[in-house]
């Protein structure tokens, strides 16, 4: 519960007000070492490029702090406090700059709202996500975490670990990332052997929409640790991503490993035998499917990000209004008819597809995979024929009249 965080000499909750409560449900966690993340957004200030402000724990020069991360549409800015001033400046913005705070712990989660008038509540209840503890985790845990070292140095440039009495351990906000790529790697091991990709000495991987890059360097570092000479390139709209992630390759000399600035929608093709993508948002996945498709690749995998464009086209039908009426069903619903209609079209270009749910909700609600590995054989032009047709059908069935996927295909 999260009254659990609240001390004893603290006032009765009912009788403080929802901010109050926030702050000390904050204040707590941070006292306990439990806080994991808190992100402010909503944003109501007079900044008109200014999305959201994440804030994490760091240690510099000994001294617990928070960091706090303003995220613009085109750039970031970051500045860290010691964590009384940090609980003073997060007072302060609460309500009267950013309209939702959540707040995550090691075990627990609450969110701050703020109502149009101002008037604030807290949302408690829900049973939160668990951050994996992986720094402390027992021997079971270590052996399914096993695809990925912690100890390698690139991980303290990325922010992913930091040194605790000289010793890299993963920082707790970045528990569920590490778990998504350590399940991504795993999922992408099996996936090399039934391409036939694991007798090639040379692999070349394109991952689209890098960010930060950590899908990028646990790909390099783990094809380099099977002996191939792995050729990965992360492509990126954010040059300061870019850059960041570029610096830090150079700084380990990582052979084999580079950053682009570059639109997936306008990439010039390069060889690939491997397309990857981790929450390319929206229709960017479809560009990054397209772009392993027109090159060749062997396996092509992908957790899509979020699905705008099919939902405002899908017409309900009939027989389907009385669940669908539902806000939750529909966006359920536009998911799976667009991540479906994916797998359906890379089938049809001649690709074995999956599409699965590859680590636990709780770790992030983009959880879903796609996962496309090349057939030996063509496909005969009867099933292509087939797949094409119930495509058609689906699409005619919920009104939706354009996937990007295919008309890139088209195209
Ligand atoms: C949600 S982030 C995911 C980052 C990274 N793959 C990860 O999982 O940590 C999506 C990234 O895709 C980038 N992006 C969005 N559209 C893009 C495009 N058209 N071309 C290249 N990158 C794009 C964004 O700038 C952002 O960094």
């Amino acid at each position: 519960m999260f009254t659990d965080l609240i001390p004893d000499s603290a006032p009765p909750v009912a009788k403080a007000d929802a901010k109050v409560r926030f702050l000390r449900l904050l204040e707590t966690a941070l006292a306990n070492s439990t806080f994991a993340k808190l992100l402010l957004s909503k944003y109501v200030g007079e900044e008109a490029q200014l999305d959201r402000l994440t804030v994490r724990e760091v240690v510099l020069r000994g001294e617990r702090q928070l960091s706090f991360l303003w995220r613009y549409q085109t750039r970031d800015i970051t500045k860290n406090f010691p964590l009384a001033e940090a609980l003073a400046r997060l007072s302060e913005l609460l309500g009267a700059q950013f309209h939702s705070a959540h707040l995550q712990t090691q075990s627990e989660e609450v969110q701050l709202v703020f109502s149009r008038k101002g008037r604030p509540s807290l949302r408690l209840g829900k049973a939160p996500p668990a951050v994996l503890p992986v720094a402390t985790e027992a021997g079971h845990d270590k052996e399914k975490l096993r695809y990925l070292e912690l100890s390698r140095p690139f991980w303290l440039d990325l922010g992913v670990t930091h040194l605790v009495r000289g010793e890299a351990q993963l920082v707790p906000a970045m528990s569920r990332k590490w778990k998504q790529i350590n399940k991504f790697i795993e999922i992408f091991s099996a996936a090399l052997k039934s391409s036939g990709l694991s007798d090639s000495p040379d692999v070349h991987v394109a991952d689209f929409g890098s960010g930060k890059g950590y899908l990028t360097f646990a790909m390099h570092d783990w094809l380099r640790a099977q002996g191939k000479r792995a050729e990965v390139t992360g492509v990126e709209l954010r040059d300061d991503m870019v850059k960041l992630c570029g610096a830090a390759a150079a700084k380990h000399q990582m052979t084999g490993l580079r950053f682009d600035q570059g639109d997936v929608r306008s990439y010039t093709p390069l060889r690939l035998d491997v397309m990857i993508a981790l929450h390319a948002c929206d229709i960017a996945t479809d560009y990054a499917i397209h772009f392993g498709l027109r090159a060749g690749a062997k396996v092509i995998m992908c957790s899509p990000c979020c699905h705008k464009q099919v939902r405002p086209q899908m017409q309900t039908p009939t027989l389907l209004r009385p669940l669908l009426q539902h806000g939750i069903h529909l966006g359920q619903e536009a998911e799976m008819v667009t991540d479906g209609l994916r797998a359906l079209l890379l089938e049809a270009e001649g690709y074995d597809t999956q599409v699965f749910e590859f680590v636990a909700l709780e770790h992030t609600s983009k959880n879903k995979m796609i996962l496309a590995v090349k057939r030996a054989q063509p496909l005969s032009a009867a099933r292509r024929q087939e797949l094409l047709e119930q495509i058609a059908e689906i699409k005619r069935f919920y009104g939706i009249r354009e996937q990007e996927l295919q008309t890139l295909l088209a195209a």
